[in-house]
């Protein structure tokens, strides 16, 4: 194995042998292109050298390992509690609860609305009391609202993108007319990371930032990013958003975190991101976006999970039961037990949608949830250890098989099962109304993980799947610390 990192901040094109069959192209709109070539031989090596470039993760608060609930529209902040109090009185584990964009005053980051949350400490403190810790979304577009005194303060300290003729650069975004922080300007992500800091302040535990690619709304007038001539900082050499524009997520992610460690020093930071560039995994972690509720794309979430994983990013997941909602009780059932395996864990959906908790889809999907989560819960000492692994070599923690048996031709090309850390094979259902799946086990001795069955690989099973079935074996040699209390 070897590896190619591409280094340049451009708009990119990379042609991987479309237009010829024997010639790999890269087109960069501007810049030097800076190419990495990563010596291999094995897999782990080139993910090892890569990271050891761009950076590692670091170690995440081990709450954020278990399961977060987050849905677009949780309000008022009695209905937080609620969902809360529900996991708790239904038995079924998670420790982390999520405020998408309904918590704002009119949509404006930091701020809080005032008739249905008049009191985040306040909802905090209940939250934690009931063992759940809230993270918050945090959007990049800062309303252009001359009353507001994080617009006003943000202009003052001029940490705004500006057009060359020095106007400010306003998008359209969920709050309207909207001005974008420079995240290129120490001062711009020091601004932000004050603001970050009144989040923390309250006790909130983590950050998602979202929109951050960054988005506009073509419908409010303008394309769907900030046009490509405004003007940026640059570190001190002025520059343009077609150079930096790929890299604006990059620095959001590290002024968050950095509000974050320095408001709460005693805290590891927790910071989730849409968008990013290579090195992102040193700030954040990374969720795949607007999956629909579809079969087609719960099949695509797991490859994509394997290759953020060994891109580097091994803190990934995805929204569990699909974004868009209107999932059936056995497309979220399947999803659920993806999660289990992900390594990061939350069940999302979007706004005016069907209820997509894991007690919405009737008495069986509950207790398989429960069940899940259990499983998730017990193993989240093994995990623990991989988030080290991960924290210390950059080895993603959910990886193809093909990383771990890079010689075994059968396994080579497999993406409809992965290998949990070096010991635990997972092959979940990704199809509807799977009854079997077929399983490939690489060479060695493989213990089926709940009844201790033995397998001599390499060898294809054909298994029958209940709706409870998350298939995992564990591979000969392995020490795996488990939770019993769950
Ligand atoms: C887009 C995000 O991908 C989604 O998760 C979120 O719910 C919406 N923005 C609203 O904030």
């Amino acid at each position: 194995a070897w590896g190619v990192f591409t280094d340049n901040t451009h708009r990119l094109e990379i042609d991987l042998a479309r237009t010829s069959p024997t010639a790999w192209t890269v087109r960069a709109a501007g810049g030097a292109i800076d190419q990495y070539v990563i010596a291999g031989p094995a897999m782990r090596d080139v993910v090892r050298r890569y990271t050891a470039l761009t950076g590692r993760i670091p170690m995440p608060p081990r709450w954020t390992l278990g399961y977060h609930q987050s849905r677009w529209g949780y309000s008022p902040s009695a209905r937080v509690e609620e969902i809360a109090r529900e996991f708790r009185t239904r038995r079924i584990p998670a420790d982390g609860i999520w405020l998408d964009i309904q918590h704002m005053r009119g949509f404006r980051s930091f701020t809080w609305e005032p008739t249905n949350f008049p009191d985040p400490a306040g909802l905090v403190r209940r939250l934690n009391a009931q063992g759940f810790k809230l993270t918050v979304i945090a959007d990049p577009g800062i309303k252009q609202d001359t009353a507001w005194d994080v617009y006003n303060s943000g202009v003052t300290e001029d940490v705004f993108h500006r057009h060359p003729d020095g106007a400010l650069a306003i998008g359209a975004a969920w709050p309207g007319a909207s001005a974008f922080p420079d995240f290129t300007l120490a001062p711009g992500r020091a601004w932000w990371s004050r603001h970050v800091g009144t989040l923390a302040a309250l006790g909130v535990r983590g950050v998602w930032l979202d929109v951050n690619e960054p988005t506009t709304f073509p419908e409010g007038g303008g394309g769907a990013t900030l046009p490509d001539t405004v003007r940026a900082h640059g570190e001190g050499v002025t520059t343009t958003l077609a150079e930096v524009h790929n890299v604006y997520a990059m620095g959001e992610t590290r002024a968050t975190w950095e509000g974050l460690r320095e408001r709460s020093p005693e805290r590891r930071p927790f910071v989730l991101t849409r968008a990013g560039y290579a090195g992102v995994q040193r700030y954040a972690a990374m969720w795949t976006g607007d999956a629909p509720s579809t079969w087609w794309s719960l099949r695509q979430s797991l490859p994509m999970l394997l290759g953020m994983g060994v891109s580097g990013l091994a803190f990934v997941g995805s929204d569990v039961g699909g974004y868009s909602g209107r999932a059936t009780p056995e497309l979220f059932a399947r999803w659920m037990a993806l999660g289990v395996i992900s390594p990061f864990f939350r069940g999302h959906v979007t706004q005016g949608v069907n209820d997509q908790e894991p007690w919405a889809f009737g008495q069986e999907v509950e207790d398989l949830s429960r069940a899940f989560l259990q499983e998730r819960y017990r193993l989240i000492p093994y995990l623990y250890s991989l988030f080290d692994e991960a924290r210390r070599t950059g080895a993603p923690i959910l990886r193809p098989l093909v990383y771990e048996f890079q010689g075994e031709a059968a396994v080579a090309a497999t993406d409809d099962e992965a290998m949990l850390g070096p010991w635990l094979l997972a092959a979940p259902v990704l199809t509807e109304g799977a009854t079997r799946r077929q399983v490939t086990l690489p060479a060695g001795r493989w213990y089926e993980y709940s009844s201790g069955a033995v397998y001599e690989g390499p060898t294809t099973i054909d298994l029958e799947v209940t709706r409870a079935a998350l298939p995992l074996y564990v591979r000969e040699g392995a020490i795996l610390p488990r939770d019993r209390s769950p």
